[in-house]
């Protein structure tokens, strides 16, 4: 049946996901996805958080299933894990939200009325594009070095327009990889302050860092309170865990608790529960240790692949963490268009221009490399290298 009801305009201004139909052609078993956005399932920490899990039922029983204000002993973790990165903050500061994505929501309702001016990167993660492009915003939108970060002057040019927030991925970025560099943190923090624009810092990838400087998030540098920080649980720990958090200001925490529960009413708060177990035994630090370990032999064995396969046809990002790769083809190949050929040789990737806000960028690709082994990235970058090669001839 077709519902003949009005909808909202919200509706009207969100993009349906054409690469989710995309991915729908790439099911068979015999392809090598370096499309995904996933940590390595093999490594995610199963049996630590199920004695976790058991452990908060065992000891806190029908509590633990009960209706519950958010968990204090995990704010206050997650301050004193905000506190030792530099952003000075203690548990008034922390929200729990369920993951980066309803973060993002939170704020852009918070921050955001439909035909406000809102900044963000011409190539940026879809989830970004929803709350602001989605929201009816009008976007403002600023190149990215592949380096470096956010192009500076364009963000400086952007907030001359009077813009009501810019929603920046400092570490890893998704898709590009790139982090941003410490000096563009602290100019951002700088820029935000004297244009009196709010800064919405998503953050779900800091901690998965395998090579390079630990560096502080902008929040670190924001002395005029203006950056709102977004951490999440989803690629550190798991994402079925959907749970993170945002550091904002503590006189707006009533604004934010009511803003959410629009959405629900609260994450749950057994997972809260399990997750402050795993994070109290000391769990992550292990955890991340081998998981940024399989990383960086994964990160390599891509950088070796392509320079083997696609060395003098390509050029790509050399990310210090995360899970992707951000690679530029010939510009007369359309990775939209090769992409049924990949599929056909059993490779998918993502096709850069379903990040590319204002179109374009359609020679360019996104690949993970985080869920899939090192043989299958040598296999799947051999095959994707022969498919390029009979679209460049
Ligand atoms: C840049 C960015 N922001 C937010 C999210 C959503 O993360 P979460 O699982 O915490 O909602 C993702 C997920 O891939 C992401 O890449």
């Amino acid at each position: 049946m077709l519902t003949t009801l009005p909808l909202s305009e919200e509706v009207a201004y969100l993009k349906r996901s054409v690469m989710r139909d995309l991915l729908k052609l790439a099911v068979s078993p015999d392809i090598i996805s370096l499309a995904g956005g996933l940590p390595a399932s093999e490594f995610l920490p199963l049996h630590e958080f199920q004695q976790c899990l058991n452990t908060v039922l065992e000891r806190d029983g029908a509590r633990a299933l009960q209706y519950s204000p958010q968990s204090t002993e995990l704010r206050e973790w997650i301050a004193a894990y905000m506190t030792q990165r530099g952003v000075k903050c203690d548990v008034d500061d922390i929200f729990i939200t369920s993951g980066n994505q309803q973060g993002l929501s939170i704020l852009s309702r918070l921050l955001l009325n439909h035909d406000d001016a809102a900044v963000i990167e011409q190539i940026t993660f879809t989830g970004i594009q929803q709350v602001t492009a989605g929201r009816g915003a009008h976007v403002l939108t600023v190149p990215t070095d592949l380096q470096t970060g956010v192009d500076l002057d364009a963000l400086e040019d952007a907030f001359r327009e009077h813009p009501r927030l810019a929603v920046l991925i400092p570490d890893f970025h998704n898709p590009l990889g790139v982090s941003l560099s410490a000096h563009k943190r602290q100019a951002i923090a700088a820029l935000a302050a004297r244009y009196g624009v709010a800064i919405i810092e998503d953050d779900p990838y800091s901690a998965l860092r395998f090579a390079g400087e630990t560096l502080p998030p902008i929040k670190a540098y924001d002395e005029a309170d203006v950056v709102f920080y977004l951490g999440s649980f989803s690629k550190m720990l798991a994402p079925a865990m959907r749970l993170g958090w945002i550091v904002a200001p503590r006189e707006l925490m009533p604004k934010i608790t009511v803003l959410r529960e629009s959405f629900d009413l609260e994450s749950s708060t057994l997972t809260q529960r399990a997750v402050y177990e795993f994070l109290s035994q000391g769990l992550l630090e292990p955890h991340l240790k081998r998981l940024n370990a399989v990383n960086h032999e994964r990160r390599s064995t891509m950088m070796d692949a392509l320079n083997e396969h696609l060395g003098d046809l390509a050029h790509w990002t050399q990310p210090e963490g995360g899970l992707f790769v951000w690679v530029t083809l010939p510009e007369n190949i359309d990775t939209w268009v090769m992409f049924g050929s990949a599929v056909a040789q059993n490779v998918a990737y993502i096709p850069g221009a379903s990040f590319a806000v204002d179109g374009g960028f359609t020679n360019t690709m996104r690949l993970n490399f985080s869920n899939v082994s090192p043989a299958q990235i040598h296999e799947g970058i051999k095959r994707l290298a022969e498919v390029i090669k009979t679209w460049t001839l």
